[in-house]
């Protein structure tokens, strides 16, 4: 495992970005995991930054998401589809078609999930997949639990986290509020050529220290990466502490 310790949480994304930079130099038709929420950012203001200044080429690239709600359309501003967009694919030159988010919309769920696996192994598997982690070690919406499920899956929310959410939703949406969510298993992570770990902020602090120093079990997801042949965690000194 390859620890890199910056500064702040805006290097720690540059870090990231000139990995992922790194890889669709390498191989410019790349497989990109990707995943979304406040830590990747930055991860992804460098990568636009790189393509803009000429450095860097999305046309070839083929990328998957982590995860979706479920029940929430691409133009739902909290959907996971409408933040890549955002803050990713509008401002690049990805092929459209080449870029997978889970369908939270498909009426079978499960099918949704079976075909996005085989359309990840169709692909040839994702060569880097970009990943952050909850303040409880979940990765994706792979929850602390009993089992590391292997392939994409549906999941139930916690109340909690349900509870939590209801805040992003209007009065008129409030039937919106996402009940479960489909994503990656722990295996399809796993099955990544490279992962590249982004932990930054003070309130991560913990799950780093519990990360670094757990053993490994599925009551603390994140974990399970210390068994990954090609993993780089990318800190800043808030998260690292001492
Ligand atoms: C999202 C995802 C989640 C987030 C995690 C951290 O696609 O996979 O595991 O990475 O919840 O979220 P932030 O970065 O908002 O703290």
């Amino acid at each position: 495992m390859n620890i890199i310790t910056c500064k702040t949480a805006q290097d720690a994304g540059i870090a990231a970005a000139t990995l992922f930079a790194g890889q669709v130099i390498q191989k410019p038709n790349a497989v990109l995991g990707l995943a979304t929420g406040g830590t990747v950012e930055p991860v992804y203001e460098e990568l636009i930054r790189l393509y803009k200044e000429g450095f860097l080429s999305f046309e070839e690239t083929t990328t998957f998401n982590l995860d979706e709600y479920v029940g929430l359309s691409a133009e739902h501003d909290q959907s996971y589809r409408y933040f890549m967009q955002n803050k990713l694919f509008d401002h690049v030159d990805i092929v459209s078609e080449n870029t997978h988010v889970p369908n939270g919309m498909a009426s079978d769920l499960a099918l949704e999930c079976a075909s996005y696996e085989a359309a990840i192994n169709a692909a040839g598997g994702i060569d880097m997949q970009l990943l952050g982690v909850g303040p409880n070690g979940h990765i994706a919406f792979n929850e602390p639990s009993d089992v590391f499920e292997n392939d994409t899956n549906v999941v139930s929310l916690t109340q909690s986290t349900i509870e939590a959410n209801k805040r992003f939703f209007s009065n008129a949406d409030a039937n919106l509020v996402p009940r479960q969510a489909l994503t990656m298993g722990i295996g399809t992570i796993m099955r990544a050529k490279k992962l590249v770990m982004v932990i930054t902020g003070e309130n991560k602090r913990e799950v780093t220290k519990a990360f670094l120093e757990s053993a490994i079990t599925p009551q603390l997801p994140i974990s399970v990466l210390k068994l990954h042949q090609n993993v780089t965690v990318v800190l800043d000194k808030a998260a690292a502490g001492k």
